[in-house]
């Protein structure tokens, strides 16, 4: 059945192997790709796809309502899968505000487009919200987020990822909006914007620059390869029940330093560098503030429901993932040059 799909944040890290699911795997669907481009926006993300005859590019910001509202009534959407973000928990910090407009209202303005546009008859259409992990805080415990673990969100990002979600199942409560969500654990792979930790460490190796570690580096994340979330956000597109939430994640939790070392060892076998000289680059720094302790997802839901599971073993994930950045470095520089300097001296003191 053909589809009129609008994507948002299809520029960016996960949108960008989002579309290049969809737009490869289903030549029936047409695929618009609204995005911003932010710093994070890259549309050397797509090349590959961008003349494919089912895919389309829309350059606009989320915070405008008419904008919106106009693309809606000329295109018809009947679908959203919504991933347009700002998504860096420590530009949340500096600029929570910036959070709010995009997370927040940028989300409740694409709700009220849809809303409008399909009014009177909701067949056959869908919100697909995408969300993170960390509206459910951070864990102390050996237990693991469910999607029903109340939301206690503790960064400015995930207070406003949080109160997205909350307007998207608003909408759906109020409205009838058919609606899903899913939340997932932290995502790793090419063409993650190098303020990310991995393609951050990955780059400074390279570079002879120093690793950065937060606190004590004993935070720990579950860690998901990229390609393997846009996989469960095609399930979760074409399977999920309409109202519900999946958990999304790869059951692979490492503390940062543990992570950490394994892109140390793989980056000296890959650079030919002797063993142990990438880890002498860690330094320890001032703690994020607020840092999150643990994210952990139970993903027993949407495997058992929609039959999605992990491809990939992390090993094999970092390999794929580093050969990538080593093979791209044009994309690197591309990326890091221009307003990159400046973001960095400034959370890192031009080390
Ligand atoms: P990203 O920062 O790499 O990309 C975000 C994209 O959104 C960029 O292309 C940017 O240009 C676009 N954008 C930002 N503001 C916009 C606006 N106002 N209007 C239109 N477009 C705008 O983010 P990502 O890591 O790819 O994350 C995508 C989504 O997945 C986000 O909603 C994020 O919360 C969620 N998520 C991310 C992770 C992760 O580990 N990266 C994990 C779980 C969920
Ligand atoms: P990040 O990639 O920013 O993802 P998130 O904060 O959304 O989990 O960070 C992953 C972990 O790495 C997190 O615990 C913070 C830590 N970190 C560092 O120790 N140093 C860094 O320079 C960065 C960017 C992150």
């Amino acid at each position: 059945m053909s589809k009129k799909i609008l994507i948002t944040g299809g520029a960016g890290f996960i949108g960008s192997h989002v579309v290049r699911l969809f737009v490869n795997k289903y030549p029936e669907y047409e695929i618009y790709n609204l995005d911003k481009l932010t710093y994070a926006g890259n549309l050397k993300n797509i090349t590959d796809i961008e003349k494919a005859p089912n895919y389309h590019f829309i350059r606009t910001d989320i915070v405008d309502a008419t904008a919106l509202h106009t693309l809606f009534s000329i295109h018809q959407f009947d679908s959203v899968i919504h991933l347009a973000a700002e998504s860096h928990v420590d530009r949340s910090i500096t600029n929570p505000l910036e959070f709010v407009m995009t997370n927040v209202v940028g989300t409740v303005n694409l709700l009220n487009a849809a809303k409008e546009c399909w009014k009177g008859n909701m067949d056959g259409k869908l919100f697909y919200h995408v969300s993170t992990d960390e509206v459910y805080g951070s864990l102390h415990d050996g237990s693991y987020f469910l999607e029903n673990t109340p939301y206690d969100p503790q960064s400015p990002y995930s207070a406003s990822k949080a109160s997205s979600d909350h307007f998207v199942r608003a909408y759906y409560n109020t409205y009838k909006l058919p609606v899903v969500l899913s939340n997932c654990s932290n995502n790793y792979g090419p063409n993650q914007f190098p303020e990310k930790l991995i393609p951050l460490f990955i780059n400074n190796i390279r570079n002879y620059k120093p690793l950065p570690v937060y606190g004590k580096g004993d935070n720990v994340r579950d860690w998901l390869y990229v390609t393997d979330h846009a996989l469960a956000i095609d399930d979760v597109f074409h399977k999920g029940k309409t109202g519900e939430t999946y958990n999304i994640g790869g059951f692979n939790e490492w503390t940062n330093l543990e992570l950490i070392k394994v892109v140390c060892k793989a980056m000296d076998k890959k650079l030919g560098r002797p063993e142990g000289e990438s880890e002498n680059l860690i330094v320890y720094v001032t703690d994020r503030a607020g840092h999150d302790l643990r994210y952990a997802i139970d993903a027993n839901k949407i495997m058992k429901e929609l039959g999605w599971e992990p491809s990939l073993q992390f090993e094999e994930g970092i390999e794929r993932t580093i050969e990538w950045y080593m093979n791209n470095q044009q994309w690197m520089d591309e990326v890091t040059s221009g307003d990159y300097a400046g973001y960095y001296a400034e959370m890192y003191g031009n080390k």
